[in-house]
């Protein structure tokens, strides 16, 4: 996890002493989906609950240790709010579980009721059953998971449903001997795009061994999945800001991988172009991509290790000072230079130019200026296992200050040089693990350019751009400042 690994030890000693009597909600009903994709995997719980006593204000949301591991982002709102609750981790219970817990806007007194949501993703959940397949095969999947969801608290009802994206279930596993249910324990629908296990109920609380070993089970389900299974190893963002130029320049670093089944036998070019022309390409294939990239931009490049790639299209769409409306994304399809089978790689470079004013405004206030950069380039369904954010300010930029959307696994400065440059230019490294599609947003970077900068010494900026801010969870302010 990356966003709140920081509370991980102190969090863990404190819900040790009060963890076992936090009785104070029941769950009427709990109700889980499971959205199966290739490399990431979403999940929707619901958890309709009710106060047992006055007051009750902190609700505690347990996680296996295998969904711990696999969860990459996750956030809990109240239904129909769209404000997330902030969300605490508690860490490694004793009992073999992890807690988040979130404070309710409103407590609640005995017999009030709430319905919250607990949305996750799931990175790496998902893998190739088998693992490998031949050029003609269907793409099939397998996610491990366990029967029942985790609580605290009783529960009165819960079922958990999964489901594909159109594509059908090819197998499941049938629990055996299960507690808390008469009926069917797992049922398959007309379509054969969703599997319902339960409803299961008066569940005691589960988030325990004594439950976990007597009771818990783990259930697979096989599905066919009709996409490629695209995983990013790096994404090495760089950005340049030129006020010179007024240019600010982005350029990804890229190396991607496809996670789906590796190829049984020897890759036929042919057989390829055959599925190609006869539109029944092979699914676990990847054989282009399309990516959205910022409005405005001009002088794109896409080049690998070999050189320039010419097999990609880029439609422009006007930035928002050009007269485009605002949220509008260009869209850059391209092609790898060769089909890519499971478990093959493929780096390459992407990089573009824009308008220093589609990014940036003047903060008049404090005499600075605020530019902002989305975090990364989106590839939808996939996750980054390792991002970086660098930004390049301009020469002789002092009183740094910087504004994540959300914490980065690291972060540190220096001071870049090239031989142009007499003083250096400020650089700000952002880290990150595991991003998915969910981990939208800006970071935005304040800085001042002293109209002297050209004046001053060396070392004096150097000394002035080493108290760089850290101001997380802030950028909201800085934004209406941009809207102006
Ligand atoms: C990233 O995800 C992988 C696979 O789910 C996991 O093994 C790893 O621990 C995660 N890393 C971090 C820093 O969360
Ligand atoms: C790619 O093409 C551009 C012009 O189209 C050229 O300026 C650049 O040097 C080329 N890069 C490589 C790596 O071949
Ligand atoms: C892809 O890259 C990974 C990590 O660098 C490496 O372990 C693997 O062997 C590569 N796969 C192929 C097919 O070259």
């Amino acid at each position: 996890m990356v966003l709140h690994r920081y509370w991980l030890h102190l969090s863990t000693i404190v819900l040790g002493l009060a963890s076992p009597s936090w009785a104070s909600f029941e769950n009427t009903r709990v109700t889980r989906s499971v959205d199966l994709g290739g490399s990431l995997v979403y999940t929707t719980t619901t958890y309709n609950v009710k106060a047992l006593e006055d007051g009750s204000n902190v609700y505690l949301f347990a996680l296996t240790e295998k969904e711990q591991e696999t969860t990459s982002w996750m956030e809990a709102k109240v239904k129909g709010h769209t404000a997330p609750l902030s969300l605490e981790n508690h860490g490694l219970s004793h009992d073999a579980t992890y807690y988040y817990s979130v404070a309710l806007p409103k407590a609640l007194d005995k017999d009030q009721t709430a319905s919250l949501v607990l949305e996750t993703v799931q990175a790496h959940a998902a893998y190739p059953f088998p693992p490998e397949a031949a050029q003609d095969d269907r793409q099939a999947l397998k996610y491990d998971t366990d029967l029942f969801v985790l609580s605290p608290y009783k529960s009165l009802t819960q079922t958990i449903r999964f489901n594909t994206v159109g594509f059908p279930i090819l197998g499941y596993t049938q629990p055996k001997e299960v507690a808390f249910t008469t009926g069917t324990i797992a049922a398959k629908s007309n379509s054969g795009g969703a599997i319902v296990f339960g409803p299961f109920s008066d569940l005691p609380p589960s988030s325990n061994t004594d439950f976990i070993e007597k009771h818990q089970q783990k259930i697979s389900i096989f599905y066919e999945f009709g996409f490629p299974m695209l995983a990013i190893r790096s994404l090495r963002r760089a950005v340049e800001i030129s006020h010179w130029g007024a240019n600010l320049n982005i350029q990804d670093e890229i190396d991607l991988y496809n996670a789906g089944p590796k190829l049984k036998g020897q890759f036929s070019r042919l057989e390829h172009q055959t599925q190609v022309y006869q539109h029944r390409q092979a699914p676990h294939v990847l054989t282009e991509l399309a990516l959205q990239l910022p409005a405005g931009i001009h002088s794109a490049y896409y080049y690998d290790t070999i050189g320039n790639v010419s097999t990609s299209h880029l439609r422009i769409a006007p930035s928002a000072s050009q007269g485009g409306l605002p949220g509008r994304s260009s869209l850059l399809e391209l092609r790898p230079r060769y089909p890519l089978l499971g478990g093959w790689n493929y780096s390459f470079t992407l990089g573009w130019d824009s308008h220093l004013g589609d990014h940036a405004g003047w903060d008049a206030e404090k005499g600075r200026h605020v530019v902002g950069v989305p975090i990364m380039t989106l590839f939808g369904g996939a996750v980054v296992e390792d991002a970086e954010v660098k930004f390049v300010l301009p020469e002789a930029s002092t009183d740094v200050e910087v504004f994540p959307p959300f914490s980065p696994s690291s972060f540190s400065s220096a001071m870049h040089t090239t031989y142009l440059d007499t003083t250096g230019r400020p650089l700000v490294v952002f880290k990150y693990k595991n991003l998915t599609d969910k981990h939208t947003g800006i970071i935005y970077i304040a800085y001042k350019v002293p109209l002297s900068a050209h004046l001053k010494k060396p070392t004096a900026v150097g000394i002035a751009f080493f108290s760089v801010f850290f101001v997380a969870f802030l950028w909201k302010r800085v934004d209406l400042n941009l809207e102006k």
